[in-house]
């Protein structure tokens, strides 16, 4: 789609790509030239422009901060060996966002704000997207409430805001995770589905409580029993049982990654088994001991896939194959990788050109 929306651009006088190795920095820390900015007041969108990338004049008593009115997407840019910049399935998260946001009471944002913002800002920070094999640029964008002023209820004001970073290999190692049978993530009829960000702040701490036992992550279990797993850190989860893919069907407490959605259409176009169904500790643990399961992964925009290869469950650990065994879940990554980068056929039309 074209913008039609009106864009102000205040391109930098000074870009900063070069004091940088895009292909070689770590993940979220340097962010590139500009960012897009949409102000919502009065009941509707106003202006929409693109500056130089910088710091946020905001009330201390914006309501975001005080009532946790914020949402956000994540979502990636890939340069193919010619130099042209493509987005992955960016509409999906458009439309994430726009779910976050009606659950959130907030507004939604017009595709043409969306797109049209990204596009421009990708055209002014193609220099930023990364050209090795496993680089991209991370695209962050979100929504906030803005409002000043004091006392629940949702806000009057709000931006929306595109910023991105250039990104590497997320993990660099397979990952070792702990069930977590304590604390939860999501609870029916709240808001694990959507990307709000207090879902995140809650997380940390028995995340870190996992990483001081020596995991990466966690291994999120339903509020309710704890018997059955739902995502990994945030990451959707799957395994391979003996020659078919098992996920957590969707539900109030799973947020629907568009990687796990990509990775189950590559799945079925492969004439694999899928299942979308609870999944039961008990089933994962009696699948290691008869030997079937064959592979763990975690599947999300950040790292792609995520090779599980341990999982700290009642105090034992249960260590998976290695990686050299996991035909289906190599094949996905490469698979992915090759489209993203221009290198093979887009047959699932994912890729949306600059
Ligand atoms: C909680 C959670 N689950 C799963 C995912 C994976 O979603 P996606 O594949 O769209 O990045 C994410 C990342 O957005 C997430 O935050």
């Amino acid at each position: 789609m074209t913008s039609t929306v009106n864009i102000h651009i205040d391109k930098t006088t000074k870009s900063r790509v070069a004091d940088y190795d895009v292909n070689n920095v770590p993940f979220g820390k340097c962010f590139s030239d500009h960012m897009f900015i949409a102000e919502y007041a009065d009941g509707k969108w106003q202006t929409s422009k693109i500056c130089p990338y910088g710091d946020m004049p905001l009330s201390y008593a914006m309501s975001a901060l005080h009532y946790g009115q914020a949402i956000f997407e994540g979502m990636k840019a890939y340069k193919n060996e010619n130099g042209e910049v493509s987005l992955f399935r960016p509409l999906e998260n458009l439309k994430r966002l726009n779910k976050s946001a009606i659950r959130m009471c907030m507004p939604e944002v017009p595709e043409e704000i969306f797109m049209g913002g990204l596009i421009e800002l990708l055209k002014l920070d193609a220099a930023w997207v990364p050209t090795s094999e496993t680089g991209s640029l991370y695209i962050r964008p979100f929504l906030i409430a803005t409002e000043e002023a004091i006392g629940v209820k949702s806000s009057e004001n709000y931006k929306f805001i595109i910023i991105t970073c250039p990104a590497g290999k997320y993990y660099s190692e397979p990952i070792k995770v702990l069930v977590e049978t304590n604390y939860f993530r999501a609870v029916i009829g709240g808001v694990g589905n959507v990307k709000a960000a207090g879902n995140y702040g809650r997380s940390l701490y028995p995340t870190k409580l996992a990483q001081q036992k020596g995991y990466q992550q966690v291994i999120w279990t339903d509020s309710a029993t704890h018997q059955y797993v739902e995502e990994s850190g945030t990451m959707n989860l799957m395994f391979v049982l003996g020659d078919t893919l098992i996920t957590p069907a969707l539900s109030d407490t799973i947020l629907a990654g568009i990687t796990r959605d990509s990775v189950l259409e590559l799945a079925r176009s492969w004439g694999m088994k899928v299942e979308e169904r609870k999944v039961s500790l008990k089933e994962i643990y009696e699948a290691y001991e008869k030997g079937e399961l064959k592979e763990a992964f975690g599947c999300g925009t950040a790292a792609t896939i995520a090779q599980i290869v341990g999982i700290g469950y009642e105090g034992k650990d249960l260590v998976l194959p290695p990686v050299s065994e996991r035909k289906f879940s190599t094949k996905v990554d490469e698979t992915l990788r090759m489209i993203r980068k221009g290198k093979s056929e887009d047959k699932f039309n994912w890729m949306m050109k600059i």
